[in-house]
């Protein structure tokens, strides 16, 4: 039964099952990444002494002479700026300062095994004193000397700084540079998951996409990761070598653009680079809109919007959902083109009316939001992971969708018909969280909101009593 109110109210929840009871088997691997103990919380992740050697490990610039087109695309990849991207160094200091030097190196654990692992990131560290293959992030052999992925998570690989460099390429020409190395995982979903999957030290799970794609339809359909972020093409591995046409592209494209000069001093290169992010992005999902044929003036429309992940491989949105954006804006108009409902508009400061605006009062109470809160221990959304003990998602599942029913009121009087508009968004990082960690004048420009799918409906509009009631 409808109900009477006139007051736009959302029926369905706005989160989903917290990501912890999907990741409990993750974490119950036996391994000892809760204890907060100092040093070495992770022998192998996080060792108290070094276990790698930084000289050992080559600067993809040595890799330019043979490899130009690899170095170039991993060069444009979030990868290459692991280390350097200001919000990830932000976090990370605010971090260092709450927890006071306990699990410093925790964060640097993916984003440079080289640092973690050779000593160098260790408690109480300053990314001013780190050595440059240190600062590479995840640099060309930070991947391609990964001997064996001993856990689908928290960089859960063995890397050995001296091994032959492995690669997919099963006969590789020989070269007076390196040793080269057949090696099936390069080829696999577990590869990625070694960084992809992560856990806080406190357990909590924060991403978690080779999970998700473990529960898909794609193993079985024999999708990988490297299917869609590294797609293949023809040509040259090396310069001189044979045509192959099994390479793969290394510009991991996700959702989001390094901040490096020679892509903000270009916009012709980055307005290309946001392009393929948007047809990136828009492959994602889908929206359809359920709605009435007609509805009476002075009653309301019940709007039903239902979103279906179509990426099928992992859950939309994935990875860093914590820190990304994404949600549904909706219009409804009448024939004159008067608002009579919306929701997910943004306020001054470019943040949505939920709790983090600091426009008082929050005022957006039906917000339809698919990214993910973290809540403290006190029952409060929190911005930062190490303060967190709940992690709720609003995430759609793989070959799922999820369907939303908001009550759009229609005034008496109102006649011809009422528009409404539907809209997926999603950004990087919102307004607020670049403001409190004092990166707006810097990073401002690159809060941009990409439209993911949108759809659209009209319904008529009839004066009471007109209508034939059921
Ligand atoms: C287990 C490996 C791992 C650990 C540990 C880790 N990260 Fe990450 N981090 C990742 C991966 C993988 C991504 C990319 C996910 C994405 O883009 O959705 C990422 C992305 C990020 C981003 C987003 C960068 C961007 O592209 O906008 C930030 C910021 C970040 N991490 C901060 C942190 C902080 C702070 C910590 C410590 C609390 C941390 N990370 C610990 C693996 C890790
Ligand atoms: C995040 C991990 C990662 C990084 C960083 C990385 N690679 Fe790769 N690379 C791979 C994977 C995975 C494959 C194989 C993909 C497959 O088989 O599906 C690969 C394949 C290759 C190949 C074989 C030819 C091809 O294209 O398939 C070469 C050569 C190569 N990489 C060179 C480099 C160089 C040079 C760099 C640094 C500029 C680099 N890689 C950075 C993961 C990485
Ligand atoms: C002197 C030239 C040269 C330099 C320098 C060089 N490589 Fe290579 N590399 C090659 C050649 C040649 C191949 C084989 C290509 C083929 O057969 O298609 C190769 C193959 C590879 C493979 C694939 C191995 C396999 O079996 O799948 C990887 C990975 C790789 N190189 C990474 C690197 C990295 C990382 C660097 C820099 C640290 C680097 N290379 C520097 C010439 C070079
Ligand atoms: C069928 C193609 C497909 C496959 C397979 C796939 N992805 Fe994605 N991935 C996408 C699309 C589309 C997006 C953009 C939408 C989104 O963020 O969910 C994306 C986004 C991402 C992001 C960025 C998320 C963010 O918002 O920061 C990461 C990280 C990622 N994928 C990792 C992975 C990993 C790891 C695997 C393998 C376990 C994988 N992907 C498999 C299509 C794919
Ligand atoms: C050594 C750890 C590590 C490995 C191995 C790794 N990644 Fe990543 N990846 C990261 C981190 C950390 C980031 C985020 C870097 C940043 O933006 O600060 C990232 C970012 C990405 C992004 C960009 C997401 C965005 O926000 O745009 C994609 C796509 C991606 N990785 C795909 C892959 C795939 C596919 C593989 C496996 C072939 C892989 N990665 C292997 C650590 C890793």
């Amino acid at each position: 039964m409808p109900s009477l109110s006139t007051l736009p109210v959302v029926v369905a929840a706005l989160f989903g099952p917290p990501l912890l009871a999907c990741g409990d088997d993750i974490a119950d691997d036996g391994d000892s990444t809760g204890a907060a103990t100092g040093g070495s919380l992770d022998p192998l992740s996080m060792p108290s002494e070094p276990t790698l050697t930084p000289s050992d490990f080559n600067s993809a610039r040595d890799c330019e002479q043979c490899h130009p087109d690899h170095v170039a695309e991993w060069e444009l990849s979030r990868h290459a700026y692991a280390m350097t991207d200001p919000v990830f160094r932000a976090l990370v200091e605010i971090r260092q300062s709450d927890l006071d030097g306990v699990e410093d190196q925790f964060c640097t654990s993916c984003h440079s095994s080289i640092c973690t692992r050779g000593g160098e990131c260790i408690p109480g560290f300053s990314f001013e004193s780190l050595s440059p293959i240190a600062l590479e992030g995840i640099t060309c052999e930070a991947c391609h000397k990964v001997q064996e992925v001993v856990r689908p998570y928290n960089s859960g690989h063995l890397i050995d700084g001296t091994a032959a460099l492995g690669g997919n390429i099963k006969d590789p020409t020989r070269n007076a540079y390196h040793e080269s190395k057949y090696d099936a995982l390069f080829d696999s979903s577990e590869f990625c998951a070694g960084c992809h999957d992560v856990l806080e030290t406190n357990g909590l799970n924060l991403e978690r996409p080779y999970a998700e794609w473990l529960e898909s339809a794609a193993p079985a359909a024999g999708k990988t990761c490297q299917s869609c972020h590294m797609p293949t093409y023809e040509g040259v591995a090396a310069l001189g070598a044979p045509t192959r046409t099994d390479l793969h592209r290394h510009r991991f494209l996700g959702v989001e653009l390094p901040r490096i000069p020679e892509i903000l001093s270009d916009p012709a290169l980055a307005a290309t680079l946001n392009a393929e992010i948007d047809t990136l992005l828009q492959t994602a999902a889908s929206m359809a809109l359920t709605v009435p044929e007609q509805v009476t003036a002075g009653r309301q429309l019940d709007l039903v919007i239902t979103v279906r992940n179509e990426i099928g491989a992992h859950a939309f949105p994935t990875g860093s959902t914590n820190l990304r954006q994404v949600w549904i804006e909706v219009t409804a108009t009448n024939g004159e083109g008067t608002v009579l409902y919306e929701t997910g508009k943004l306020d001054a400061n470019g943040d949505l009316g939920n709790v983090w605006s600091t426009i008082e009062p929050h005022s957006d109470p039906d917000l339809l939001l698919l990214s993910s809160t973290l809540i403290d221990a006190v029952g409060q959304p929190t911005l930062y992971s190490w303060n967190a003990s709940e992690h709720r998602t609003g995430s759609i599942s793989p070959g799922h969708d999820r369907t939303f029913t908001l009550f759009v009121p229609v005034p008496e009087g109102t006649t011809g018909e009422i528009q409404i508009e539907a809209v997926v968004h999603f950004r990087t990082y919102p307004p607020h969280l670049i403001a409190k960690l004092g990166l707006t004048d810097t990073m401002g420009d690159a809060l941009v909101v990409r439209d993911v799918t949108t759809a659209s409906a009209t319904v008529q509009v009839v004066a009471s009593g007109a209508m034939h009631e059921e």
